[in-house]
């Protein structure tokens, strides 16, 4: 019979081989490669200690079982983006960068689990106790009955979880977390993942959920190569620019949800507070058009939100004019410059161009493409879009127009808002509904005539 070929994986990097050796040549660390023992070697027959697994049960699709009963903590923004409340054993991955508000959310969102009946606790790696007493206090969030500890030691955690069995615990923050058993640093990529998977194994074998809050590095990656992201059932993330007010709380990856669904919230000298409609808010420093501005009526997720796009368009000193973008994918934007100069014959080489999403929102749609084009347009030819107009659709490298999805939504948050008219791609799915005066385009040139009257 063939030996079977051996294999060496090196702990560190993940990077494989055919041969031991003391330093792995991939990354360069040492002693951290190992034989790897494969779960299906070994033959059969091998009765005592055998290294066969046992077999599985494996049942059909059409299997009944009962939705995971949820528990909502009555802060809407955030039950919506777990989808509808908390699973019971789920683990959840909240990242964000340091000092945006993960800490704050979290205890407010422990607090208010705990106060709905979830026996909660809140294990802190980075504050002492004490600290997150002041912090409850300043919330005034005191009387909930939120158990508390300020440790980093993980056998320890999981032995008083597990004696504890609370429904609910946080674990903040996942880089603070030392596994005994994992031979390097807090913070470190093979710490992390030992760490997120003795918390996520724990939580589905006890059906306890965790939340585990985990600092984004400069690379915008939580530590290491996403290697959380993928054990955790839902991924969510909190964002916000430092000068604004608001925080968006979005889920990138949910299995008991809806993805891309965000909450809104504001941070204010008492917390985080849910802002319950957050168009009014995007727009709500909106004073009379200026050139350059443009409403666009997005979808986030499940919802509606209205956001201001900003365009500036100035001759530019430099021989490599400026694009700059802030909320919006820089390539895109460059697509729009050219289809704009190629279908429609309006250059804007020698300018510079910034482009702005107001609020420090981000956007992520196309149908933001014909708002972005209307919005540089606007700003290029010194003309203003109607107050009361939103836009939307997609753009096509030929120039014309696509329909988006949810177009009716769109329309019915801007009806809301006051606005009386929108501009949309011809074969748009309108529907009877809207009271807008909704005008529909086929191509940008038609767009660009009939708006700023040229082409
Ligand atoms: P924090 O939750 O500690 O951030 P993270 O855990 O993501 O690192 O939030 C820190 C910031 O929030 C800090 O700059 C102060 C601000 N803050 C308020 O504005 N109001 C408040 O009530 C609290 C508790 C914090
Ligand atoms: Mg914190």
């Amino acid at each position: 019979m063939a030996k079977a070929q051996k294999t060496f994986t090196c702990s560190a990097c993940g990077a494989s081989s055919s041969k031991w050796s003391g330093r792995c040549e991939a990354c360069g660390e040492w002693n951290t490669i190992s034989e790897d023992t494969p779960l299906s070697a070994g033959p059969a027959t091998k009765s005592l200690g055998g290294t066969r697994g046992a077999s599985i049960t494996l049942t059909d699709l059409s299997t009944e079982e009962a939705p995971p009963p949820r528990t909502e903590c009555g802060v809407g923004e955030l039950d919506r983006v777990l989808g509808g409340g908390l699973v019971p054993g789920s683990a959840i991955l909240v990242g964000g960068d340091p000092g945006i508000g993960k800490s704050t959310l979290l205890l407010q969102a422990a607090a208010r689990f705990a106060q709905v009946g979830l026996p909660t606790i809140y294990v802190s790696g980075e504050e002492a106790s004490a600290q997150v007493r002041m912090r409850a206090q300043r919330l005034g969030l005191t009387d909930a009955p939120v158990r508390l500890a300020a440790e980093t030691n993980l056998r320890d955690i999981l032995t008083t979880l597990d004696a504890e069995r609370p429904a609910l615990a946080i674990i903040d923050s996942i880089q603070t977390m030392w596994a005994d058993n994992v031979d390097s640093a807090p913070g470190s990529v093979s710490q992390v993942r030992a760490a997120a998977h003795e918390l996520t194994t724990f939580a589905k074998k006890r059906g306890i959920s965790v939340i585990l809050v985990g600092h984004v590095t400069k690379e915008g990656q939580i530590a290491g190569p996403r290697v959380v992201e993928h054990m955790v059932d839902t991924v969510l993330y909190f964002e916000g620019e430092r000068g604004h007010q608001f925080r968006i709380l979005r889920a990138v990856k949910n299995r008991f949800g809806p993805a891309d669904e965000i909450g809104v919230f504001e941070m204010t000298g008492a917390g985080l507070s849910e802002v319950v409609n957050p168009s009014a808010l995007f727009l709500s420093d909106r004073e009379d058009p200026a050139p350059g501005s443009v409403v666009f009526a997005g979808i986030e997720g499940t919802r509606p939100v209205l956001v201001e796009l900003q365009a500036l368009v100035a001759p530019s000193p430099h021989s490599q004019p400026r694009r700059s973008v802030l909320g919006w994918d820089s390539g895109r934007l460059a697509m729009i410059l050219a289809v704009l100069e190629a279908r429609c014959g309006i250059p804007f080489a020698g300018l510079d161009v910034y482009l702005n999403v107001a609020g420090g929102m981000k956007i992520s749609e196309p149908a933001a493409d014909l708002a972005v084009a209307a919005a540089l347009l606007s700003a290029r030819e010194d003309a203003s879009i109607p107050k009361d107009t939103v836009v939307f659709g997609e753009i096509s490298l030929s120039g014309a127009l696509r329909p988006v999805g949810q177009t009716e939504n769109r329309l019915k948050e801007a009806q809301k808002l006051g606005f009386t008219s929108a501009i949309a791609p011809t074969r748009s799915k309108t529907g009877s509904g809207s009271g807008l005066n909704v005008q529909k385009m086929s191509d940008l040139a038609g767009f660009v005539g009939e708006i700023f009257g040229a082409g």
